[in-house]
């Protein structure tokens, strides 16, 4: 037995999914070995696949210049632990995400996970936007098998780039039948997070996500993952969005609080007609008095209002400095603004009634 077939089987012993399978590894008729999962990549860009546009550029990089197969390529060792299908969906900075690749991201993801042959789902993103993507596939996808989102914050050139074992891990999480029905999941620096809570705490550490309100869900560590808990959101309460006739999203705008802040913004957006509008107020949700007036006169027009908090963590709680019901806002719970954001316009698909949407910030 070779090497690579000695740490294969090692491997796989770890992984429920894998052991399940059962048997003596072998080719499939796919081509892939038999008793391992199928987990197909998407790739979509960012740092992961970033690289030196010319040699000798320092520190400079641009992000999504390498493509799915060299990404695979620097992790070989998966191949003990999966079978590996891969696509190229778009090759963007993640600050480039839009919605249209939001749509075509979940619809491949739904196609993908109907299938029988497929066990899993992992996608290289940006990590600057990561969690907004994680958490539109974590409202759209309509399957328990595993999705798991991963970036890096050093490009694969950098000394001690973190895109491999980043990589790895998440192949690890999307493999592991403990990783079913837990959401979409985020893999990133030997943690694993919800999609619901967990945000980029730092613009250049190599550690920069956390989940402020509820901590990462498990570990991953040499090739196997443990897990802690379960979120409830991601089981019991979730509410699953319907993307099939979708052809854009409503338009929803974010208005940041701050001292002395101005009307204008609000005023903007709704002469913009945007549908929905997410404050990012003070401490849990508060408004300078003039933002909440121009708030107060959008939803008093039918646009949706939700008020959550610039404030790294904690619930903005509905009622209690200032009430909801008066205005007709909705409050966002533990979303930040630009979780809370995806959700309004998710909810906007379906109603615009204040109540209404209030019910699926309470649930999602
Ligand atoms: C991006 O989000 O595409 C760039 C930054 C990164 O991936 O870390």
């Amino acid at each position: 037995m070779s090497y690579f077939d000695r740490l294969k089987k090692m491997v796989s012993a770890f992984l429920p999914g894998a052991a399940s399978r059962g048997g003596e590894p072998g080719e499939t008729d796919s081509g892939g070995v038999s008793g391992l999962p199928n987990i197909h990549v998407l790739a979509t860009g960012g740092t992961i696949a970033g690289g030196r546009a010319e040699a000798g550029a320092g520190t400079v990089y641009t992000a999504g210049v390498l493509g799915v197969e060299a990404l695979l390529a620097a992790v070989p060792a998966v191949r003990a632990i999966a079978n590996i299908g891969n696509e190229q969906i778009v090759s963007v900075g993640s600050q480039d995400m839009d919605e249209s690749i939001w749509l075509k991201l979940a619809r491949r993801v739904n196609e993908l996970l109907a299938r029988n042959d497929i066990d899993g789902v992992v996608i290289t993103h940006g990590t600057d936007t990561l969690e907004e993507t994680a958490y539109f596939l974590d409202l759209t996808v309509k399957s328990d098998k595993p999705v798991v989102l991963v970036g890096a914050m050093r490009p694969a050139h950098a000394a001690g780039t973190d895109g491999p074992a980043n990589l790895f891990d998440a192949i690890v999480v999307a493999s592991s039948r403990d990783s079913a029905a837990r959401g979409v999941l985020v893999a990133m620096s030997g943690n694993v997070f919800e999609a619901r809570d967990v945000t980029k705490v730092s613009t250049t550490a190599s550690q920069a996500f956390a989940a402020p309100n509820f901590g990462p869900l498990g570990q991953v560590h040499d090739g196997r993952v443990i897990y802690w808990r379960r979120s409830e959101r991601a089981s019991a309460h979730r509410i699953n969005f319907d993307i099939s006739g979708l052809e854009n999203l409503p338009p929803v705008g974010i208005v940041y609080g701050h001292v002395n802040a101005p009307a204008l913004l609000v005023k903007t957006l709704v002469e913009a007609q945007y549908q929905g509008i997410v404050s990012a107020g003070v401490g849990n949700g508060n408004l300078y008095y003039k933002v909440l007036g121009a708030l107060a006169d959008a939803a008093s027009r039918g646009i949706a209002v939700v008020r959550s908090s610039r404030v790294a963590a904690g619930p903005t709680i509905r009622g209690v400095e200032l009430d909801d019901t008066r205005y007709g806002f909705a409050a966002a719970g533990t979303l930040n603004p630009q979780k809370a954001r995806v959700l309004l316009q998710l909810a906007l698909t379906r109603t615009r009634d204040a109540g209404e949407i209030q019910k699926m910030f309470d649930y999602c």
